[in-house]
Order: structure tokens, then C-alpha cells, then sequence
């Protein structure tokens, strides 16, 4: 193997995360068992079976309510509604798994950043290590307005927000503690040695905490670093803080290039690009024939709620769409003053990509290439694997895995998938010791020196 490519199960505690509708087929009530902790235990023993790298569990703290005005939509047809917290489930899959890495969603609106680190600090001694922490400032206007906001905080003022919160988390986890605190010394009658567990003081624009860390410091200190950014406030967020970061790029082309751009970034703040791992999705409707699989995904668009998935995406872009008739040319509304100079490009990038493959894109068809689960392909194992190659080989680092259905589906990219990757030295074929920050950089359990939250102090 060139090098380690990593996986990440993508899951969320809820009936629908991408295939809205899906759950009407025998094959997506599956999807019933969305609240059974015991549903969850056997995904996460899959996962492990198929050395996945990490459990990656998304999470939202709102209704997507834009469309039709009143939301109803997405509530009707549970479109990542309910959403439990991956906060609460994270210790009992931690005692289910052994060396499966467990990333949470959290979002910086949802708790204070005092009690954030401390359950984060407990679930990664529970673990021994293996709990990462994917940074989210919400999209949704609702989750705002259930955390006391009028309305959605302006888009970069999140991420100055989160570098707060980051910072304060940071303090607690890393500066609060020396190393040699804990001494369990009978003969000196300390526990703990007082003058190396520090109070942070921060004073900050939005939080003011005293400290110290009311955790001992656990395996990795802080969790591994995950975040996705699309903007350019994003991107700049990720190149800064993320250990590992998700890239738009559909094609291996364009990773190439996203990659270049980030890297860059990943430079002026003082890291190596080998820092920042990039991942890429990757959904894959599976056959033992590429005309199975084929078959199989027009199965899957037969079978999709079209009104749900444009809730979905209305939430999602912060745009009520639901007026747009499905069959609607997608080249009209590149042109429509009722959406954003933003929405336009991306309708107009479609356009001019000619997903349509010479045809006119209509809407419809907009919606399940890019809202209905992103990085989709239809194939064999061979050919799956041959697309995990291509991305490879345009300096991919891994892949965050997004199924069909969160629960069930894992057992049919196990039993035919991983064996191929395998095979080509594309997956790894046994789980390599330690945090799953030493799982994934293959050394060190803390943060790198070069990251620049090494440059805080109290
Ligand atoms: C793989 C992946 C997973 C994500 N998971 C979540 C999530 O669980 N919750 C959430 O609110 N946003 C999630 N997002 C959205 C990002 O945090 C971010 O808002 C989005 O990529 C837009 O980027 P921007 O904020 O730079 O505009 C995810 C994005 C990607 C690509």
C-alpha cells in the first residue's frame, strides 16, 4: 500500500440522513430501528469487522423548517428528525468496539465549551483514546432560534465563534493540566500535585471561563480534529485547526486541485500538508454487476421523497425551494432573481458541467445528483475500488463512507467491498495499536507541535 487510506462509517441518529423516503422499501425499514441503542452495537461491530477507521456521527440541532414556510415537509417525513446526540450514545459504542476511532458532531451553539471538554475528556478515557470531534456551526436558522437567537449568527462570524470555543475547549484540555499532575502518592498525601492543574482564566468576546479542567487529562488530550468547510472561512478554518477536513470534490480531478488550494492554506498557518488529511465521500450503491448496480440505483431514485429531499435541501441552503416545480429546468433557475448570486452559480456550475449529459437538468434530477447522497456511484466492487484508485492517486488521504441506510447496509460494502481494497492494498487488513490519533498519523497521541493552538497559553 502507498499509504494508509482511511474510512470513516458516516452515521446520524436518525430515520433519514440522506435517503429521504428510502424507509418505505423492505429494504429501508431497517430504518424503524433508528432509537435502539442495540441497532446502533451492531452497526458499530461491522464497521469494526470491516476495520473501518472511525464511526463519524452527524448531527443537527434543529428542524429543517424552510420549506413550505412551516416545515411540516421534513417532520412528516422524518428527514434527520429526531436527531439524538451522538454525545450520549458515544460510550456505549465505545465499550461495543475495541479500536474503531467514534467522531461526534457537535455543534458550538448546542453547550457551553466548559461542559463540551469535560464530556469530551470523559468519553476519550472511556475509550482510551478513540473519540474525535467533528466542529459545526450550524446552517439551520431553527437550531439558532432553539439556543435563545432571533437568527442564524452571519456566516464567518460562526467560525470566529467556533475559534473561540476551540480556544477555550484547547486551554482546558491541553494547558490546564501538566503532565505529572497526578501523583497517587500515599507518602506525600497528594493525589494530585495542585501547583500543576492550572485555572485558564479565558475572557473571551463570548465566554468567560475560570477552569482549570475538572477532567484529568485523557489518552489524547484533545480529541481528533474534524471539520468541513466549503467557504472560503471555512476552508481557512479547516487549513487552521483540522486534523482531518472533507473536500467538495466529486471527481479525482478536482480533488487535485482542492487539495492544492488547501494545502496552501495549510502552509500559511505554520503546518505541513501531511497535517490535514482530506477525505472525500463516497456512496456506493453496490452489484455484482455493473447492470445490477445500475439497477439498483434507479431502485433508489424510484423510491426517493422528492418533496423531502427538497426540504432537505432548503434547509440545508437556507432557501426555501419549495416553489420550484420538480421538472423545472435546472438552467431557468440559474437564471431566477428569487435566488441568491450563490445559488445561481451552483446551478449554473451544473449547468455548465453538463450533468445533464446533453439534455436539459431539470430539478428533480439536480436533487438526486447532489442533495441525495453526495459522492454517489454505482457499480461492482472492482469498479468501486478502481474509483477509491483514482481518487488515491489525486492525493486523497480516505474516504467518509455515506450508505444507503445508516443501519444494515454496512454488512453489503463489508462482505464484497472490503475484501477487494484489501486485496489492491487500498484498506488496511489489520488495526494498527494505539489513540486513534496514532491510528491515524501513525504517531504521537497529542495534537502535532506544529499545530497552531501549540502557540496558546495561559
Ligand atoms: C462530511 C460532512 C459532514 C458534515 N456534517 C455536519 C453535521 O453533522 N452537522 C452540521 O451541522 N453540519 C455538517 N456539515 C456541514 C459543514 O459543517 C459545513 O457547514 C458545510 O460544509 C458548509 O461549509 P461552510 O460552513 O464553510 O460554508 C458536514 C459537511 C460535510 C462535508
Amino acid at each position: 500500500m502507498l499509504r494508509e487510506l482511511i474510512y470513516n462509517g458516516f452515521l446520524h441518529l436518525t430515520p433519514n440522513h440522506h435517503s429521504h423516503g428510502y424507509w418505505r422499501t423492505p429494504e429501508g425499514q431497517v430504518q424503524y430501528g433508528y432509537n435502539q441503542l442495540d441497532a446502533y452495537v451492531k452497526t458499530v461491530k461491522t464497521l469494526e469487522k470491516g476495520l473501518f477507521d472511525t464511526l463519524f456521527i452527524a448531527d443537527v440541532v434543529g428542524v429543517y423548517d424552510l420549506d413550505y414556510g412551516d416545515g411540516k415537509t421534513t417532520i412528516q417525513a422524518g428527514t434527520q428528525f429526531p436527531a439524538a446526540d451522538p454525545i450520549a450514545i458515544t460510550s456505549a459504542l465505545g465499550l461495543a468496539t475495541e479500536n474503531l476511532g467514534i467522531v461526534v458532531t457537535s455543534n458550538v451553539i448546542q453547550a457551553h465549551p466548559f461542559s463540551f471538554a469535560r464530556q469530551i475528556s470523559s468519553l476519550d478515557e472511556f475509550t482510551h483514546g478513540r473519540v474525535g470531534w467533528n466542529i459545526v456551526t450550524s446552517y439551520l436558522s431553527n437550531g439558532f432560534r432553539n439556543y435563545g437567537y432571533d437568527e442564524i449568527v452571519p456566516h464567518d462570524e460562526r467560525y470566529e465563534w467556533a475559534q473561540e470555543y476551540l480556544d477555550v475547549a484547547y486551554k482546558l484540555w491541553e494547558l490546564s493540566w501538566e503532565e505529572g499532575a497526578v501523583l497517587h502518592d500515599p507518602a506525600s498525601n497528594r493525589f494530585f500535585d495542585a501547583d500543576k492543574i492550572h485555572k485558564i482564566n479565558h475572557v473571551g468576546k463570548r465566554y468567560r471561563v475560570e477552569g482549570p479542567h475538572i477532567v484529568e487529562p485523557s489518552p489524547q488530550r484533545s480529541p481528533v480534529l474534524f471539520q468541513a468547510g466549503n467557504s472560503e472561512a471555512g476552508r481557512r478554518f479547516a487549513a487552521r485547526n483540522a486534523e482531518v477536513t472533507f473536500l467538495p470534490s466529486q471527481t479525482p480531478e478536482t480533488a487535485r486541485k482542492d487539495i492544492a488550494i488547501l494545502n496552501q492554506d495549510v502552509v500559511d498557518f505554520g503546518r505541513r500538508p501531511e497535517d490535514l488529511k482530506k477525505l472525500v465521500m463516497l456512496s456506493t450503491v453496490i452489484g455484482s454487476t455493473e447492470e445490477e448496480a445500475k439497477r439498483k440505483q434507479q431502485y433508489l431514485f424510484d423510491n426517493i421523497d422528492i418533496n423531502a429531499l427538497q426540504g432537505f435541501y432548503s434547509g440545508g441552503s437556507g432557501i426555501d425551494l419549495s416553489s420550484i416545480d420538480p421538472d423545472t429546468p435546472l438552467k431557468e433557475l440559474s437564471r431566477r432573481e428569487q435566488f441568491s448570486q450563490h445559488m445561481r452559480s451552483k446551478f449554473r456550475i451544473a449547468v455548465d458541467a453538463d450533468y445533464g449529459q446533453g439534455r436539459d437538468l431539470t430539478w428533480r434530477e439536480y436533487l438526486l445528483k447532489h442533495a441525495l447522497l453526495p459522492g454517489r456511484f454505482a457499480g461492482t466492487p472492482e469498479q468501486i475500488a478502481d474509483k477509491v484508485q483514482a481518487f488515491a492517486d489525486a492525493g486523497v488521504d480516505g474516504f467518509n463512507v455515506v450508505p444507503i441506510t445508516t443501519l444494515g447496509w454496512w454488512e453489503e460494502w463489508v462482505e464484497h467491498v472490503v475484501p477487494v481494497l484489501q486485496k489492491r492494498g487500498l484498506a488496511q487488513k489489520d488495526y494498527k495499536e494505539g489513540t486513534l490519533r496514532e491510528k491515524i498519523f501513525g504517531q504521537g497521541s497529542q495534537l502535532a507541535a506544529s499545530h497552531p493552538q501549540r502557540k496558546l497559553s495561559l
